[in-house]
């Protein structure tokens, strides 16, 4: 992984972000304001309202393996904090609270902690391809200019943190060939549409209320999903790894003559 490249894409995305006009006049209706603010209040804990850090057990082994990706981890974690404050904000603007727990952020961090930081890292991308599939169906049926403002911001983060992680899992080891890669993409996706039920089943009152539907939930779910296995699969070909379905040269057996 070209960790120069990362740390000046941290470094650069601190620049150019207009500030969401907060101040500005609510319109949206109560009914359409009481459930985005209740989804809002629970996405600011888990969008780095929480330990905006790996918490793995055993995070150090990947934090520790060089410098400069102690400083990217750092710089990542710091654009979650971001999101935090962001939706902080948004919190404030609709007159809600800082909620400081909720059952599916205390499941979520056992996870990560008791799980290692191989899960932990998994847990993460996954978590970054649903919230994706999330702030862009907040935006595009935000009733309220600074909220969708706010999602603009963080999917231009978002995109940097998927784009990292396909990055860390195509230079550490993610199975490119036969049988175990069909495998490895298999629970990949199987476990996005689990994050992604988990995040359905928490915010679909928002999701319904500002006009989406599950459909359109599932189905930019899917996009999200089966892009990143595709962009793998870019980076692979640039590293001139053969296909999932590449069969390896047959063993040349020399008869005796
Ligand atoms: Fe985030
Ligand atoms: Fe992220």
């Amino acid at each position: 992984m070209n960790h120069a490249k990362w740390i000046t894409h941290f470094t650069r995305n601190r620049q150019n972000r207009p500030e969401p006009d907060w101040a500005a006049p609510i319109s949206a209706p109560p009914t359409v304001l009481a459930p985005m603010l209740r989804s809002v209040e629970q996405f600011r804990l888990g969008d780095g309202g929480g330990p905006a850090s790996l918490i793995a057990f055993n995070r150090e082994n990947f934090r520790s393996r060089t410098s400069e990706l102690r400083q990217i981890v750092d710089l990542w974690f710091a654009e979650e904090a971001e999101h935090a404050r962001l939706l902080g904000c948004a919190v404030r603007r609709f007159g809600g609270r800082i909620i400081t727990s909720h059952w599916s952020f205390t499941a979520f961090c056992l996870c990560r902690r008791a799980l290692g930081v191989r899960f932990e890292l998994q847990v993460l991308t996954l978590m970054e391809l649903v919230s994706t599939a999330y702030y862009r169906m907040l935006r595009n049926h935000s009733p309220d200019g600074p909220l969708a403002a706010m999602c603009e911001l963080i999917l231009r983060d978002e995109a940097g943190h998927v784009a990292f992680q396909r990055d860390r899992l195509s230079s550490d080891g993610c199975p490119k060939l036969g049988v175990r890669g069909v495998l490895w993409r298999l629970q990949f996706l199987l476990f996005g549409y689990a994050a992604g039920t988990m995040l359905w089943v928490n915010h679909a009152p928002c999701l319904k209320a500002i006009g989406g539907t599950r459909a359109e939930f599932y189905s930019e779910v899917t996009r999200q999903l089966l892009r990143f296995i595709r962009s793998l699969r870019r980076v692979e070909k640039r590293a001139g790894v053969p296909a999932l379905w590449a069969r390896p040269a047959r063993m040349q057996f020399q008869t005796a003559k």
